[in-house]
């Protein structure tokens, strides 16, 4: 039986995790948009390059949510992306209007499917869309945490020059200003960074993690990142596929989890082929905590603009 997963919006952030899922042959993989002929053109273009790549992975571009039906897993990522100068926040109202749309249509046709929402502002969207789509909150997951950890990751073994295999890190909390990332759970080989660095390097490293989208968009201008946000929800939907159960950082619906409760914040999850199968909850220093409220109230803020 063939994996099927649908990805919402045609921009970069969908077509090259499209692509992404295609060359590890992890499903056929519907691209689909309002604009017209981009989805087509770029999936044709992919499934083009299928017999070179040697998967039999098959790629649909289409305007049409008939195409859609019966996915296992569907991927937002529709919404407009960030200008330089603006946050993710400024995006609200114009994406919360796009979310409300396609969850619909992406309901109707899939009414089984695990969501994975990756529309800015994170956190709020992925609320949005957990509201619209009257799922279980196993099943509206938001990808933010493995990116924000990849980036993480990313600048701990430039700063050690050591593989990125040995880097392991976590980042808490929304996808924003406020997210926490936390030193003392982020590893090389099992060691601590705070075994390896000193605390001035560390808090470079964080910083320059809760900035990581913005120097994208700084260096881009015209809109943001998306090899590394589509490598993110790739291995979401890996881990959800082959029942993996992973422990992946994510975006999930807090029912009194680390005090909070009927919002969407990132915190360690189990993905499997249920989606998340757990929430796991690790003991926090009174300052990590404070960092999770504070970034918690963060996104309370934005979903109380949408009403959602
Ligand atoms: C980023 C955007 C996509 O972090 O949220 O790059």
């Amino acid at each position: 039986m063939r994996n099927k997963v649908t990805v919402v919006g045609s921009g970069n952030v969908g077509a090259t995790g499209a692509h992404w899922i295609a060359a590890k042959e992890l499903a056929d993989v519907v691209l689909i948009d309002i604009l017209d002929g981009v989805p087509q053109g770029k999936s044709l273009d992919l499934l083009e390059a299928m017999p070179i790549e040697k998967k039999d992975s098959h790629v649909l571009g289409t305007n049409d949510y008939a195409d859609t039906a019966n996915s296992d897993i569907v991927v937002i990522t529709a919404g407009v992306p960030r200008k330089p100068g603006m946050s993710r926040d400024d995006l609200l109202n114009t994406n919360h209007k796009i979310m409300s749309d396609v969850v619909s249509k992406v309901v109707k046709h899939s009414p089984h499917c695990i969501l994975i929402i990756v529309s800015n502002p994170l956190d709020a969207m992925a609320q949005a869309a957990y509201k619209l789509s009257g799922f279980p909150r196993e099943r509206v997951i938001g990808m933010a945490g493995v990116l924000d950890s990849s980036r993480f990751r990313t600048f701990i073994a430039d700063e050690l020059k050591v593989s990125v295999e040995n880097v392991t890190a976590f980042v808490l909390g929304g996808h924003g200003d406020t997210m926490v990332p936390l030193a003392r759970y982020s590893t090389v080989a099992g060691i601590p960074i705070t075994e390896l660095m000193d605390a001035a390097t560390i808090e470079r490293l964080v910083q320059r993690t809760r900035d990581g989208g913005a120097e994208i968009v700084k260096y881009l201008k015209t809109g943001s990142a998306y090899y590394a946000p589509s490598a993110a929800f790739t291995e979401m939907v890996e881990a959800i596929l082959k029942d993996k159960k992973k422990i992946l950082p994510c975006a999930a619906y807090l029912n009194g989890e680390y005090g909070i409760k009927g919002l969407f914040v990132g915190v360690p999850c189990k993905l499997g082929a249920k989606g998340i199968e757990q929430i796991l909850e690790i003991k926090l220093t009174s300052d990590e905590q404070a960092a999770l409220q504070k970034s918690a109230g963060a996104v309370k803020e934005l979903v109380a603009v949408i009403g959602v």
